[in-house]
């Protein structure tokens, strides 16, 4: 696809929309309030909106390589205080993806640079599990379970951060495990048990 493309898709794109309704982009000037803040994959495959099929305003989005929040990332820090504290989100989904490569690399072992450090908060995760990791034989089976974990570990990484567990307290906030089948474009609930997790990490990351 060519750069010319993608500005004619835009000319398209807008007069689609002010064919439906002539106030859409006047309206979508005036501010934003969604009740989503989505955490996923920079995986091209792994598209938030249409997978979801929300609309422009509906989502406040991040996403990284394997939808991970290191607690000192200060970008993932400041968009969660952003969302949470601001925009006041009723709910985070933290949503991963089968076939991700972030997930993949950090099953191997290979020296990948600057990715190394960021691939560590993976095989952090990894290590967390090994005992149910090892236990799967099939290396595929395997793989989709690191990345199920993986968006486990990172729902907890979202409940460790004050903003959270104040809003948490305040208003009852929810926090979400998703995961993306790219395989049949399915979405996943993982039914994380939010109660239970905040449960069992509070006694050691209460801070609010
Ligand atoms: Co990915």
């Amino acid at each position: 696809m060519d750069i010319e493309q993608i500005f004619g898709n835009n000319q398209q794109w807008i007069a689609e929309k002010l064919l439906i309704d002539k106030a859409y982009f006047k309206n979508l000037s005036k501010g934003q309030n969604p009740e989503f803040l989505y955490i996923g994959c920079s995986d091209s495959r792994v598209t938030a909106e249409e997978l979801m099929g929300v609309q422009p305003g509906d989502v406040f989005v991040y996403r990284n390589i394997a939808n991970m929040i290191p607690n000192t990332d200060l970008s993932a820090m400041s968009v969660i205080n952003y969302a949470v504290s601001h925009l006041k989100v009723k709910h985070i989904v933290v949503c991963g993806h089968y076939y991700c490569s972030g997930v993949k690399a950090a099953m191997h072992s290979a020296n990948l640079g600057i990715l190394n450090p960021w691939l560590r908060n993976i095989r952090d995760v990894y290590r967390l599990h090994k005992l149910e990791l090892n236990s799967i034989k099939s290396i595929e089976k395997r793989y989709k379970r690191l990345v199920e974990l993986n968006v486990q570990e990172q729902c907890v990484n979202v409940i460790k951060t004050p903003d959270v567990q104040k809003a948490y307290r305040d208003r009852k906030i929810k926090v979400h495990g998703w995961v993306f089948d790219v395989h049949s474009g399915k979405l996943i609930d993982l039914k994380i048990d939010f109660d239970k997790i905040l449960g069992d990490i509070m006694e050691i990351y209460r801070i609010i």
